[in-house]
């Protein structure tokens, strides 16, 4: 058995081999476990692990130097009782093994470095191969345990493993193992969708295991799989964790016949999932993100495990996959693949070509098509390493690209494996289906990867390093502008060019360089909480476009920067128009359009979309007047999406602007859009009376604008204290239901309040009442105007993440639903 400088650790099938275990399922054909070094047979679980003292090469180790030096670096995933002993092998050795089941085998090896007498295992450096397959080449262990696992297809015996030292240096291994794997575990190539230029069968492959993934937080450990496998929690690998919900039902794992098995993914796998956060906002589309590392120009066999443990009945799942930004799978419908069966579990594998980069990400999105069904889950990830044209597995041999072409990166989709009971030929077509669908996707994706390179800067928002609860969902909405562009265009932020300042900051006047008029509002140095308002405002501005919402054009995030670009508003906020200025009065006719257009402004931002959205802010300072005093609401720092009732949510500090605050939100701390009636009803009488909120330099009872003007309110005299400027401009019927709107609005208690549309409608209302005669002619021209234009950004940028139709949409029906209750109220 032994020959000069080469030795042959030959294992037969023998009764050494046919010990005793219960397994739980899969009982392996071939099934050799060595427990390398070792003088004893050493249990792991059920499992036996031989010894192979057969030789003086066997290397065991002291308990006492083991335990030393080294027992808690052993990493807990696997039994530490494999790695007390190794064996250490200083010439190139082949391991052979005789192969009874010619298929799928997985071959493990297990490697401990440690220390024993003149050995330093750490020092160790070699290459493993098996058939002309490279597993690993000039190999130095870590200082941790490392099991590494490779899947085989050995279609004629033996097995032949070979060890080969790398120069003045040694190998060693602590354990082995060479099973074969259930039927079917490794789909075979034949249902491969061919590309050009792609690679041979899978049969023919080896894999590597990169890694496992158990989605749902916890860690599966190979004692409870089924095949001994390891399966990592995904918590670590989750790009934000705050998105996903973790989820636990195994009792609802299903498996049918037909399906996948235990043996595919075990119990403990497909019964827990990741889903995104079931509190995120529909419309707020975030992807739940995971992020491995893997070796670069290399391909990889991707396989995701799915199972709908959420539902409660089939068809509540809808969504996208993708793997680094590409398109795996849209709108995928979990129930058609298993014949509705809720809790039948279901695995899809896909081939992804590495380019360069280490990162390969891995997202599930919920699906854009039908809004009903939203929710994404994944239950399990395994990604495998597939060898190269060099028949090798490791970094070392990966190949240099060829070409500049190799940074396209292509997806194959396999095999949608049938998870329900499905006949033959049901899975036939089903497969057929999948083939034509692919195809006709993958020219689509295609496409979008070109774009997507061709957009300069691709500006993709990346969140920070910050607890806050929301990420950038928005990946090409905000234009990311590069600093030295903002520079030129505000003339190196030129005192000149302020247009105002706030808290935040300076705003800017700038000019892009195709001669777009912008403003750019400049934070101050990055406060926490400045920072936080800063992406709250660009989340908000690219999730919603409306006429009378200021519209995002870009931003900059560069060198610390907080910048937004907005679109320019050539007259300024409402607040200057008003008062303190020398610019012209405004109309009462011009007044009362501001209002509406504010207005309608708000009624989109609570209702224009699923869940509301809370301004919170909303003052004179915040409404911004265009060329044609056309108003847009500003100032999306403080906005919120939906009532906030919660009082344990100490956090939320009251914010707003000292005059406008909702008394209501003041004391009571909740937040809901009635907090922005009460804001648009202080804005309503600073319209009417032409005076700032809270004016100190007057007498004590006038200070607070909403006191005085309620007390003539309730007087009946509200004409009393309107701006001088309007005196005798105003019909009295449309003062009376100017003032009687925002006294309503500025009711004690939100629940007295009218909401925003109703506001909207009496305002109109006081519009007609001022313009009674022409009013036809108005409103033809109101209407027309509402549905015909919507806000363009400057030519250069598109609208790439909303559809102009829906908002076209949102906009008319609440302005047709407000103009028929007008028409039928005027003729009453
Ligand atoms: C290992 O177990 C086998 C089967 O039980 C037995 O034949 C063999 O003697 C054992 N070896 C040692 C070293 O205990
Ligand atoms: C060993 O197998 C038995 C019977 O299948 C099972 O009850 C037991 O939990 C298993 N032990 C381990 C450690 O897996
Ligand atoms: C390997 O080790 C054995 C025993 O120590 C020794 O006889 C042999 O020469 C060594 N071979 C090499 C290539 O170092
Ligand atoms: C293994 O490879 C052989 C030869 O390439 C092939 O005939 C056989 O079908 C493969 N087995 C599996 C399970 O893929
Ligand atoms: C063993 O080798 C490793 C890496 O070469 C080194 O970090 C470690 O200190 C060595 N241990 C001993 C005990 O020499
Ligand atoms: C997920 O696992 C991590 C690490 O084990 C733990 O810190 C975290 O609390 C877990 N999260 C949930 C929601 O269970
Ligand atoms: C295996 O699963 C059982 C039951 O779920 C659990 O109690 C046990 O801790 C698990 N063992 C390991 C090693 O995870
Ligand atoms: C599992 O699915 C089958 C259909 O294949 C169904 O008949 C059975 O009731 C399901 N079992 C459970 C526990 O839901
Ligand atoms: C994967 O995600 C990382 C981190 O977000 C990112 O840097 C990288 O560009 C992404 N890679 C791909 C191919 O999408
Ligand atoms: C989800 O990820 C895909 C691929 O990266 C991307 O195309 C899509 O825009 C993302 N969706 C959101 C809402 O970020
Ligand atoms: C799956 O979808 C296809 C095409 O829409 C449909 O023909 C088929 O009946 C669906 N299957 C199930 C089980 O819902
Ligand atoms: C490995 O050898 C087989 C024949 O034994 C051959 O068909 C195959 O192409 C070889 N693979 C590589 C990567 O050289």
């Amino acid at each position: 058995m032994m020959t000069v400088g080469k030795f042959d650790l030959l294992f037969w099938v023998s009764s050494i081999f046919c010990l005793m275990y219960v397994s739980l399922g899969f009982d392996p054909t071939d099934n050799y476990l060595i427990d390398c070094g070792s003088s004893k047979n050493t249990s792991v679980g059920n499992r036996t692990f031989a010894s192979d003292n057969s030789d003086s090469y066997t290397v065991s180790t002291p308990e006492r130097l083991f335990a030393s030096t080294n027992s808690n670096t052993i990493s807990s995933n696997y039994d530490s009782s494999l790695y007390q002993t190794a064996r250490i092998l200083n010439e190139t050795t082949h391991y052979t093994f005789s192969i009874k089941a010619p298929g799928w085998h997985w071959i493990r090896l297990h490697f401990f470095p440690f220390v024993y007498q003149e050995f330093n295992l750490s020092a160790a450096k070699f290459s493993v191969s098996v058939k002309n397959f490279t597993l690993i080449r000039e190999y130095q262990p870590q200082n941790d345990a490392e099991v590494k696992e490779y899947s085989l297809n050995i279609s004629s015996g033996p097995l032949v493993l070979t060890f080969t030292p790398s120069a003045n240096s040694f190998a060693f291994v602590n354990a082995l193992e060479v099973l074969s794997l259930p039927d079917g575990l490794i789909p075979d190539g034949a249902s491969v969708v061919h590309q050009p230029g792609s690679y041979q069968n899978l049969e023919k492959q080896a894999l590597e295991t990169v890694i496992r993934v158990n989605m749902g937080n916890q860690t599966v450990f190979p004692q409870n799989d089924t095949l001994w496998r390891l399966w990592i929690s995904d918590y670590s690998y989750l790009k934000h964790n705050n998105l996903g919900t973790f989820v636990s039902k195994e009792d609802k794992v299903n498996y049918t016949s037909g399906g996948p098995t235990q043996d595919t993914a075990p119990r403990s796998v497909y019964g827990t999932a990741t889903t995104i956060n079931d509190d995120s906002d529909p419309r707020i589309m975030v992807n739940v993100t995971w992020l491995f590392d893997v070796d670069p120009e290399f391909e990889y066999l991707v396989r995701f495990h799915f199972c709908d443990i959420v539902s409660s009945s089939p068809k509540m799942l809808f969504f996208n996959v993708y793997i680094n930004a590409l398109a795996v799978v849209t709108d995928f419908d979990l129930s058609n693949r298993t014949s509705n069966i809720l809790g039948a579990p279901y695995y899809m594998d896909v081939i992804i070509k590495m380019g360069d980069s280490r990162a390969l990400n891995v997202s599930i999105g919920r699906s854009t098509v039908d809004s009903r069904r939203t929710m994404a889950i994944l239950n399990g990830l395994e990604i495998m390493k597939m060898n190269n044209s060099k028949g090798s597995l490791d970094v070392l041999d990966s190949e240099v690209k060829s070409s500049k072409t190799s940074s396209k990166v292509k997806v194959w989709v396999m095999v949608g494996l049938a998870g329900g009971v499905l006949c033959t030929v049901a899975v036939l077509a089903l497969v057929l289906f999948l083939l034509c669908r692919r195809r006709r996707k993958l020219s689509h994706v295609g496409h979008s990867v070109q774009d997507r390179f061709g957009e300069n800067g691709g500006g993709n928002l990346r969140s920070r390093n910050m607890d806050g609860s929301a990420i950038f969902s928005v990946s090409k909405i905000g234009y990311r502008f590069p600093f030295v562009a903002i520079q030129q265009a505000t003339d190196n932020f030129s005192e000149n060019m302020v247009l105002g300042v706030g808290g935040f900051g300076k705003v800017y006047k700038g000019t892009l360089g195709d001669e777009t008029k912008v403003a750019v509002k400049r934070g101050l140095a990055q406060s926490r909480q400045g920072l936080a308002e800063f992406r709250t405002e660009i989340e908000m501005l690219s999730q919603f476009r409306h006429r009378h919402l200021v519209s995002l054009i870009g931003y900059c995030d560069e060198r610390k920067e907080m910048i937004i670009i907005y679109e320019y508003m050539e007259n300024g906020t409402l607040k200057n128009h008003l008062y303190g200025s020398d610019l012209p009065a405004l109309s009462w006719k011009q007044r009362l359009e501001i209002c509406i257009g504010s207005a309608r402004g708000l009624h989109y931002l609570h209702t224009g979309t699923a869940k509301a959205i809370i301004h919170r802010d909303v003052k004179s300072a915040n409404i911004l007047l265009d060329e044609n005093l056309m108003a847009k609401v500003a100032d999306f720092g403080l906005s919120k999406i939906g009532p906030e009732i919660d009082e344990t949510h100490v956090s939320t500090a009251v914010k707003g602007s000292f005059g406008y605050l909702d008394p209501e939100y003041l004391t009571r701390q909740q937040l809901t859009e009635k907090s922005d009636v009460y804001s648009l009803g202080v804005v309503m009488f600073e319209v009417l009376c032409g005076r700032p909120v809270i004016d100190p330099s007057l007498p004590r009872e006038e200070v607070n604008l909403v006191e005085w003007a309620m007390k003539w309110q309730r007087k009946g005299q509200l004409e009393e204290i309107i701006d001088p400027r309007l005196a005798g401009k105003i019909k009295p019927d449309s003062l009376k239901k100017f003032g009687e709107t925002a006294e309503k609005c500025l009711a004690e208690y939100g629940s007295d309040r009218p909401a925003m549309g109703d506001v909207l409608w009496n305002l109109e209302y006081a519009l007609q009442l001022q313009v009674s005669g022409e009013r036809s002619n108005v409103n033809g021209g109101e209407m027309s105007q509402e549905a015909g234009s919507i806000n363009r950004l400057p030519s250069g940028f598109s609208t790439a993440h909303f559809s102009m139709g829906s908002i076209d949409d949102i906009a008319g029906i609440s302005m047709s639903a407000v103009f028929s209750e007008l028409v039928k109220a005027d003729m009453r």
